[in-house]
């Protein structure tokens, strides 16, 4: 089964780094498609604890092509540094494949973000203050420098000419900060491009080739699916598409090439940064899933805001996603809550709203309703079996199952690999057919699969196929 997408359904940390690990076995290239050190990924082998920004999660296993795709910005310090650290605990990195075309995140882009989030004082976004937004937006703006340019010193400096210049005015004369010199950014981005030269390739090129060959090619997503720059509740988003359309743009294949996407969450909701969250909780409950579950970020260390499981967005997620299962991260944290809440839809000026609003303001302004949900004692952290869990736990699964319309395949209680119940097969989009050369009445073909392999749903009110 050659191609499967990894891809967050909430705010971000759902436990990304558990599914690219527990699937790791099976997989001989793993491809970030999107998002740079901005993203941090944990993975618990054992004793050992690994925290990853921007090299993919498959770098653990030396079995596995870890590849930094086009649609990434790269900070090649922390690359090497983020090398340097795994080599010194016994992680090889020499076959680590980084695109040629990915954009370089530049110590300018650094300076910008924290110079335009302080500017924007008490209605900051919340970033990460890794340079993502800036280096997005010069890649959008034609005045970005990829990975390649870093191999061409003479030509890199000529394009700095051109747009150092304007990066020190508005640095200077608007945020008042210190301007770059142009001939220390040179020696630093030739140095940063010989001691990457050994990774630089055209990553399109490795995973096509991999993928002709038959072999499971991963596409690890960062950030989730609110966080994205369409889908997500703009403007506190990132600046990128983590949904699983951003792995064909940013990783290098074609829609048709996905077989799978496994959407993955967590049993309640967390948020970094700014932005609405209707059913984030400043209660008891909230503190509960904060220390119990450790919601603190990996990149930056802050508290990452609370709150019960959110449904709306999840239907969204699914569809806009295509996601073929799921898996549902942390169950082992609701333990010991009297009653668990699953928020099924949003009272807005009065009204109910199914549908998760695309405007912020409505979102601001969204009250949860909720199904409320018998709470569970025991500890989950040995449970290795769907009937092992207690029937109130299973009862909350089935009902998150319910409301996603597609298969919860695993469910992770524990932040070790084997802390996991594979509780259903994980269906995947059924093998292309070739079309046939006209249309025979005789032999006309069943309805096509909908998500998780079902029939789709017809006579439902909208247009359906001539
Ligand atoms: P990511 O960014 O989506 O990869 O997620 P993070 O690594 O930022 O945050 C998820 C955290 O939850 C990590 O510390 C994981 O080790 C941990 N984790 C993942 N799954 C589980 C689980 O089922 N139970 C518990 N207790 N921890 C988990
Ligand atoms: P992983 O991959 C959670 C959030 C920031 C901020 C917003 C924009 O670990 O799930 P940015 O620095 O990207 O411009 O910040 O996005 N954010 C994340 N939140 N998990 C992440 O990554 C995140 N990466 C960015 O907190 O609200
Ligand atoms: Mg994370």
């Amino acid at each position: 089964m050659p191609a499967t997408i990894i891809v967050g359904l909430q705010w971000g940390d759902e436990g990304k780094g558990k599914a690219t690990d527990l699937l790791a076995e099976s997989v001989a290239m793993v491809v970030r498609y999107q998002g740079g050190d901005n993203a941090g990924h944990t993975i618990v082998l054992g004793d050992a604890v690994f925290k990853l920004h921007l090299v993919p999660s498959g770098v653990l296993y030396p079995h596995i092509t870890p590849v930094i795709g086009n649609g990434v910005v790269v900070n090649p310090q922390t690359l090497l540094d983020e090398m340097a650290m795994l080599q010194s605990r016994g992680v090889a990195t020499g076959n680590v494949r980084v695109s040629e075309a990915a954009h370089v995140i530049m110590p300018y882009h650094v300076a910008l973000d924290g110079a335009m989030e302080a500017r924007l004082a008490g209605d900051e976004i919340g970033t990460t203050h890794r340079g993502i937004g800036p280096a997005y937006a010069d890649r959008a703006w034609r005045v970005g420098l990829r990975m390649a340019d870093l191999l061409e010193p003479r030509a890199l400096r000529a394009r700095l000419e051109r747009v150092l210049p304007e990066k020190n005015a508005v640095l200077a004369q608007t945020h008042g900060g210190e301007p770059f010199d142009l001939d220390e950014l040179v020696a630093r981005t030739t140095d940063w491009g010989e001691r990457l030269r050994p990774h630089i390739a055209d990553t399109t090129a490795l995973v096509q080739r991999a993928l002709s060959k038959g072999l499971h090619v991963l596409f690890e997503g960062a950030q989730g699916t609110l966080l994205d720059l369409d889908h997500g509740t703009y403007p506190y988003v990132t600046s990128s598409n983590p949904v699983a359309g951003g792995a064909c743009t940013g990783g290098g294949i074609g829609p048709l090439q996905v077989d799978e996407v496994i959407g993955v969450m967590k049993a309640y909701a967390t948020r970094v940064g700014s932005g609405p969250f209707p059913t984030e909780l400043a209660d008891e409950t909230g503190r509960h899933l904060l220390e119990k579950g450790r919601e603190f970020g990996t990149t930056t260390g802050r508290r990452r805001r609370c709150g019960w499981f959110d449904a709306v967005p999840l239907r969204r997620a699914v569809a806009v996603n295509s996601v073929t299962s799921i898996m549902l991260n942390k169950l082992d944290i609701l333990s010991g809550l009297p009653q668990v809440r699953l928020c099924v839809a949003y009272r807005i000026d009065g009204h109910v709203v199914e549908e998760f609003p695309s405007s912020g303001d409505l979102l601001a302004r969204a009250e949860p309703v909720y199904e409320t949900f018998d709470g569970w004692d025991a500890d989950l952290g040995g449970v290795r079996r769907s009937d092992q869990l207690p029937p109130a736990a299973r009862r909350y699964v089935d009902a998150l199952e319910q409301l996603a319309g597609v298969p919860i395949s695993i469910v992770s209680v524990g932040a070790d690999r084997t802390a996991t119940i594979l509780r259903r097969e994980r269906p995947r989009r059924p093998p292309l057919s070739v079309p046939a050369l006209a249309a025979d009445p005789s032999t006309a073909s069943p309805a096509p699969a909908g998500p998780g392999g079902t029939p789709a749903a017809a006579g439902d009110g909208e247009p359906s196929a001539p």
